[in-house]
This record gives structure tokens, C-alpha cells and sequence, in this order.
């Protein structure tokens, strides 16, 4: 156990912040059975109060405990797939705090992989409320520096982590309302679920939920999706200074290129670094190549027509 860890829970107790790395982004930590400190954490990440919030714990008995029962589906995913970058939200027992759920009879529940995270957690020895330690709306954290830059002093302290393995928030999975729905694409596909359980399609009914915003995870600078075939003739019709974020090898026209790699995973793990640099990169449009149709791009796709608005 390092002190910083020990420091770190400490902290918690006190009822400060700590971010902390977890394997999908960085999260802003706060103890969930503390109101006072939850509503410390929604005003400096910037979030209506309405808006619910994801609890973190060591092991999934832990988790469990927040929920009211525990649906047989619930119990084979967590099975598989905890500690690990899967969200469950399930209906909440007493435990579960208003003031973590934004007052919906449902809570979040997640048990993270990443080692610091799960050291954390076994030495504060409770739920951890955390949602990405970035600001309201803006692009997720993957390394500790830019948990820095986006929070600054606003945050006790910053755990170090190295860059976050999966880059992308987790699945999640809600399983409040009888049948099986995916509420955000993460890392852990649909497929890979319905090995496990049946899916449902999502519908009206579905919980508030700040992921479904048409606006989220964006850069400052607007941002624009553009079809592979497209992405020339854009670049020749633009007068502005211009970022693009694609696939294939840099174009002179273009002041600031970046290449991502063809596999869906490792663009994942690089998407919030990459649209983080293209934002400070001094461009009045980033143009962003769309990714493949295929199902196995449906995490990166979401965040991407996010990120475009
Ligand atoms: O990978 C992740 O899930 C990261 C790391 C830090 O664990 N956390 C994260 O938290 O992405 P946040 O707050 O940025 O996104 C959580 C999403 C929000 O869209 C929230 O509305 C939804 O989960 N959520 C949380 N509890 C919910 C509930 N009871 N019902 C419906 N949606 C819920
Ligand atoms: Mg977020």
C-alpha cells in the first residue's frame, strides 16, 4: 500500500476529492455515502444535481450491497466481467443516497480493474462516487495531467496512474427494468454481452442518463464528422485553419493531422488524448474521418457523434 493511497482514502474520509485512475478514463472520487461531499463533487465537475452518478467498489459483493435484488442477469455479468470497464445500474437498496442517484430509484454500480483504483477502494473501504474527472460536457480525462489541467486546485488530490488502458468510458448496462439495455457503447461490445444475456433495444423509458446528451465528451473547437470519401474535397473547400483527425497518411494542406490507428481498441485508447491535442492545436474546425460502419466501432462511433454535436 503506498502512502499516497493511504493519503488518498484519508482524504475521502474527510470529505475532500481525489481522482483516481480506472482502466476506461480518469474519475473524480468522492465518499457516496457523504452529501456534503457529493455536492462538492457536482459543483466542481459543473453537473446538474439531477444527474446521477456512478458508485465504484472493490469487489462486487461490495456492489451489491447498494442493489435492492440482484437480477440473475446481473450476477452472470458481474461473473464475467468485474473488476472491468462494465457499468450495472440496478434498482437501489437504502444504501444508495439520493444525492448519488439525482433521486431515480435506480444506482450505478461499477468495479474497476485498474490496480490504484482498487487499492484505493480496499483502503477507504466503502463506495467511491465518481463520474470522469473532467467538466461538465467536455472530454474525458485519461492521464493524471489532464485531470490537472481540466480541475486544477478544485481537486485534494490527483492519483497517479499512468494512461488509462481502454480510453472510453464503460459499458453500461441497465438492468432496472427487467429486460437487459445497453445505455452507453463501451469497450465490452453488445455482441460480447449477448453471449451472456439478451439485449433489449433501448426505448423511451430508459433512465436520465447525461451519456445520452447530443452534446458531450466535445472539444471546444466545433467539430465535424466527415465520411472517408468526403474528407478530400472538404479539406480543399475550407479556408479555415483546419484539424483532422483520419485514418490515412497527413495532407500539406492541412495544418494539423493526426493519425489513428485502424484497429477500434487502440483508436479508443487514444481518442481523448488525440481531440484534447487537436483542441489546443489553434484550428477554427477539426474534421474528424468517420470510423467504419462495422459493430465493433459502436463505442468509438458514439463518442465521436458526440464530440461533433
Ligand atoms: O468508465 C466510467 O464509467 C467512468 C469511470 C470513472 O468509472 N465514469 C463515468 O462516469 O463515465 P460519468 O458520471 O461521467 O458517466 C456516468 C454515466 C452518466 O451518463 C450517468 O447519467 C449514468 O452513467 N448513470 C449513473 N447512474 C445512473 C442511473 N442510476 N441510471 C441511469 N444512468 C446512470
Ligand atoms: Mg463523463
Amino acid at each position: 500500500m503506498s502512502s499516497e493511497v493511504r493519503r488518498a482514502a484519508e482524504i475521502l474520509r474527510a470529505g475532500g476529492l481525489v481522482a483516481f485512475p480506472t482502466e476506461t478514463v480518469y474519475g473524480l472520487g468522492a465518499d457516496a455515502s457523504n452529501a456534503a461531499a457529493v455536492a462538492r463533487l457536482y459543483r466542481v465537475k459543473g453537473r446538474p444535481a439531477e444527474h446521477p452518478v456512478i458508485v465504484h467498489f472493490a469487489s462486487t459483493e461490495e456492489a451489491f450491497r447498494y442493489a435492492l435484488q440482484i437480477p440473475p442477469d446481473a450476477r452472470a455479468l458481474a461473473a464475467k466481467y468485474w473488476p472491468g470497464p462494465l457499468t450495472l445500474i440496478l434498482n437501489k437498496s437504502e444504501k444508495a443516497k439520493d444525492f448519488v442517484t439525482g433521486g431515480q430509484p435506480s444506482v450505478g454500480i461499477r468495479v474497476p480493474s485498474h490496480p490504484v483504483a482498487q487499492a484505493l477502494l480496499k483502503e477507504f473501504g466503502g463506495g467511491i462516487a465518481a463520474p470522469s474527472a473532467n467538466r461538465f460536457g467536455r472530454v474525458s480525462p485519461t492521464t493524471a495531467a489532464h485531470v490537472r489541467e481540466d480541475l486544477g486546485s478544485d481537486v485534494d488530490l490527483v492519483l497517479e496512474g499512468g494512461q488509462s488502458e481502454v480510453g472510453i468510458e464503460s459499458t453500461i448496462v441497465d438492468l432496472s427494468q427487467g429486460a437487459a439495455v445497453v445505455l452507453r457503447p463501451g469497450k465490452i461490445s453488445r455482441e460480447e454481452l449477448e453471449r451472456i444475456v439478451r439485449i433489449q433495444e433501448k426505448d423511451q423509458s430508459s433512465p436520465r442518463h447525461s451519456g445520452g446528451l447530443e452534446r458531450h465528451y466535445a472539444p471546444r473547437t466545433p467539430a465535424r464528422l466527415v465520411p472517408t470519401h468526403s474528407l478530400d474535397k472538404e479539406i480543399s473547400r475550407l479556408k479555415d485553419r483546419v484539424a483532422v483527425l483520419a485514418f490515412s497518411r497527413p495532407d500539406e494542406r492541412v495544418d494539423y493531422w493526426l493519425r489513428m490507428p485502424r484497429d477500434p481498441n487502440a483508436y479508443a485508447q487514444k481518442l481523448y488524448a488525440a481531440l484534447r491535442e487537436l483542441d489546443t492545436a489553434g484550428c477554427e474546425l477539426i474534421l474528424v474521418e468517420a470510423p467504419p460502419e462495422a459493430a465493433e466501432w459502436a463505442a468509438v462511433r458514439d463518442r465521436l457523434v458526440r464530440a461533433c454535436g
